[in-house]
C-alpha cells in the first residue's frame, strides 16, 4: 500500500487551514488529516515520504510566526528546527496564500522560504505552477515564469481557487506517478 500524503499548514486567520482541508477532502483516503505546523514536531514531520505544505505570507514577504504577529508558533519557528535534517528521497508540494493586490510586490513570497528549506534538506519539490492569470508586480516565489507551488488568493480571486486546486492535484498525481 502506498503511504498517505501528509498535509501541514501555517495560518493566522484560518484561510490556509480551510484550503488544506479542502485539498485533503479532494485527496480522500490518499491524504492524512491536515495538521498545524506550529503544533508539529520535526520527528512527526519527517515520518512522511510525501508532503503537501501550505503557508500564507505575512509581514512583507515573510513566513507566518511570532514575529509577524501570530499568537502561536508557525513556519517561522519550525523551519530552523528542520535545518540539517535529511529529507532525501522525500517529495514535497507547496501551496501559498497571499494578496496580489495589497501585497503586489511580495505576492506569496513565503512559499520560497519553505521551498529553499526543504530543498536544502534534500527533498524533491514538485507542483510548480504557472504565473499567468494573476495580477501582481513581483514575487520571490517565482522561478522563471512559474511559482514554486500553487499560488492562491482568497481575497481577490477566491472563485478561481477550487479549479486551480483541481488542476494542481491532477498535475501532482501525474508527477507522483
Ligand atoms: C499584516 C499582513 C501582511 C501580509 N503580507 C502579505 C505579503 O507580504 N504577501 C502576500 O502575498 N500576502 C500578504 N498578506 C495576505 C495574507 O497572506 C492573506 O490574507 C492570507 O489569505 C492569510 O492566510 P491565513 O488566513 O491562513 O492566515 C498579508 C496580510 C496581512 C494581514
Amino acid at each position: 500500500m502506498t503511504k498517505r500524503i501528509a498535509l501541514y499548514f501555517g495560518t493566522d486567520t484560518g484561510r490556509t487551514r480551510r484550503i488544506a482541508k479542502l485539498i485533503a477532502q479532494k485527496l480522500g483516503d490518499r491524504a492524512l488529516a491536515p495538521a498545524n505546523i506550529g503544533r508539529t514536531s520535526v520527528e512527526d514531520f519527517l515520518a512522511h515520504d510525501t508532503l503537501i505544505l501550505g503557508t500564507p505570507t505575512y509581514g512583507e514577504g515573510a513566513l507566518p510566526g511570532l514575529s509577524t504577529g501570530l499568537a502561536q508558533e508557525s513556519w517561522e519557528e519550525f523551519l530552523p528546527r528542520l535545518q540539517g535534517r535529511d529529507m532525501r528521497g522525500k517529495t514535497v508540494a507547496l501551496f501559498g496564500l497571499g494578496d496580489q493586490d495589497k501585497y503586489a510586490n511580495e505576492f506569496v513570497d513565503a512559499m520560497l522560504l519553505i521551498h529553499d528549506a526543504v530543498v536544502d534538506c534534500g527533498a524533491r519539490v514538485i507542483g510548480t505552477w504557472p504565473a499567468g492569470g494573476y495580477s501582481f508586480k513581483a514575487s520571490q516565489a517565482l522561478i522563471g515564469n512559474h511559482f514554486v507551488g500553487l499560488a492562491l488568493d482568497q481575497i481577490n480571486q477566491a472563485t478561481l481557487s477550487e479549479s486551480r486546486i483541481d488542476a494542481w492535484l491532477a498535475q501532482l498525481a501525474g508527477e507522483l506517478g
